[in-house]
């Protein structure tokens, strides 16, 4: 078997690593969650009126690009159109329903590119397939193509060079033809280096589709390891995950992840090579959040500590005892190491006593140093003809706790 090589764009999406997802549109302004219109049965005349009180007043691009940016974030993947029909970009005369004829009256998508532009952030662009709004998505479905490849079109021709497209709601009728070729030939024409994804939803994680798309989706779950030997073409894998239960603001959603737990998912994506694409709803107005905002910053302060290896490491084979995994990068191992203790004093700390010694076979190399990525503290080590390597972790220190703690070896 054969094992593909990644296609240059495939390459460069693999080390964008981390993004930002957000969802915004009529829903935000109701707080309930971006399938609202379906699960509470509004009627289309009502909902469609959620487009006059639309103002977009606090959507502030660069801000947002700027935190993505302070949180290790290197793209943004925006929902220009959402299942409810309504574009965040100027759709040119295709449709009345998009933000021009809001009380906003400005192209977000534009605004959105711009601000991405200007913090070096790849913008991505999430474009619905499933439509509530349009009556030709019921009635006349090839009309309704039509249509997608139109609005499709306006994406890839106004808005510059764009690092992909991440398309979502054919899983709403599995057995329809989407004409997926003239799709995503429109985009190979228009924007040859731009990455093709089509979400498979929360019941086919990881599955393979049309031969244009680039990367597979693990919509809310852990990815798994992809088989790709025998592959025609190395497809990349992405996780897409909400940081609470809803995709669109949740006015009364509390379940939040934390910090630790996104520390946790992105390391379990790089773990096996994905992306990890993590969700922000945003307000009625147009921004991200405060605990979303603070949580972010917060794992991009843990990102700056190892960014070369999470960006640029790829998975390395070891066998481990628990969680604790490996990744490569020019010839140094990082080796991630889960569950330390506390360390300190008895009185003021709990499970100071696990200090557990870290076994990993597997290392090919001779090793010469190991130590903590975050103070450089050198580490004493063992490893025995057979390659068994071994070091004592010991607790994090007090003072820190790094949720998950990297020791580069060489
Ligand atoms: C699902 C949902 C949708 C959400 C998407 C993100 O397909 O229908 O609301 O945007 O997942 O992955």
């Amino acid at each position: 078997m054969t094992m593909p090589v990644p296609l240059p764009r495939i390459e460069r999406f693999e080390k964008l690593a981390y993004g930002m997802f957000i969802h915004w549109g009529l829903y935000s302004q109701l707080g309930r969650g971006e399938w609202v219109k379906h699960i509470e049965n509004i009627p289309i005349s009502e909902y469609a009126k959620l487009k006059n009180t639309f103002t977009a007043a606090k959507f502030d691009a660069k801000a947002i690009a700027r935190l993505a940016k302070d949180a290790g974030m290197r793209y943004i993947c925006l929902t220009t159109r959402h299942h409810e029909g309504f574009s965040l970009y100027d759709t040119r005369g295709l449709t009345n329903f998009d933000a021009m004829h809001s009380p906003a009256g400005r192209d977000l998508v534009a605004e959105f590119v711009e601000g991405c532009r200007m913090y070096d952030i790849v913008p991505f662009f999430y474009h619905t397939t499933l439509d509530w709004y349009q009556d030709s998505f019921k009635n006349d479905f090839n009309a309704y193509l039509d249509y997608l490849n139109q609005s499709v079109e306006i994406l890839c021709t106004h808005y510059g060079t764009v690092g992909g497209l991440w398309f979502d709601g054919n899983w709403s009728k599995p057995d329809a033809d989407w004409k997926e070729a003239r799709l995503y030939a429109t985009i190979r024409k228009l924007q040859p280096e731009a990455i093709i994804v089509n979400n498979t939803g929360l019941f086919a994680q990881g599955a393979l589709g049309n031969p244009e798309i680039d990367s597979v989706t693990f919509e809310q779950g852990r990815p798994e390891p992809m088989k790709r030997d025998g592959m025609p073409k190395y497809i990349a894998a992405e996780m897409c995950q909400t940081m609470n239960k809803h995709w669109g603001i949740g006015a009364n959603d509390f379940c939040y992840l934390s910090p630790k737990e996104i520390i946790e998912n992105l390391c379990a994506c790089r773990k096996v090579g994905a992306n990890f694409l993590l969700n922000v709803g945003l307000t009625a107005e147009g921004q991200i959040p405060e605990y979303e905002t603070a949580a972010l910053r917060r794992v991009g302060q843990w990102i700056k500590i190892h960014a070369d290896v999470i960006y640029n490491g790829k998975p390395y084979k070891v066998t481990s005892a628990g969680q604790d995994f490996a990744l490569e990068r020019n010839g140094h191992i990082y080796l991630f190491i889960h569950n330390l203790g506390s360390g300190g004093d008895v009185n003021v700390t709990i499970n100071e006593r696990d200090k557990s010694p870290r076994a990993f076979s597997g290392i090919a190399q001779q090793v010469k140093s190991c130590k903590w990525m975050d103070n450089n503290q050198q580490l004493s080590f063992t490893q025995n003809s057979d390659g068994l390597f071994c070091f004592n972790a010991a607790a994090n220190p007090y003072g820190s706790n790094f949720v998950i703690r990297v020791a580069g070896v060489v």
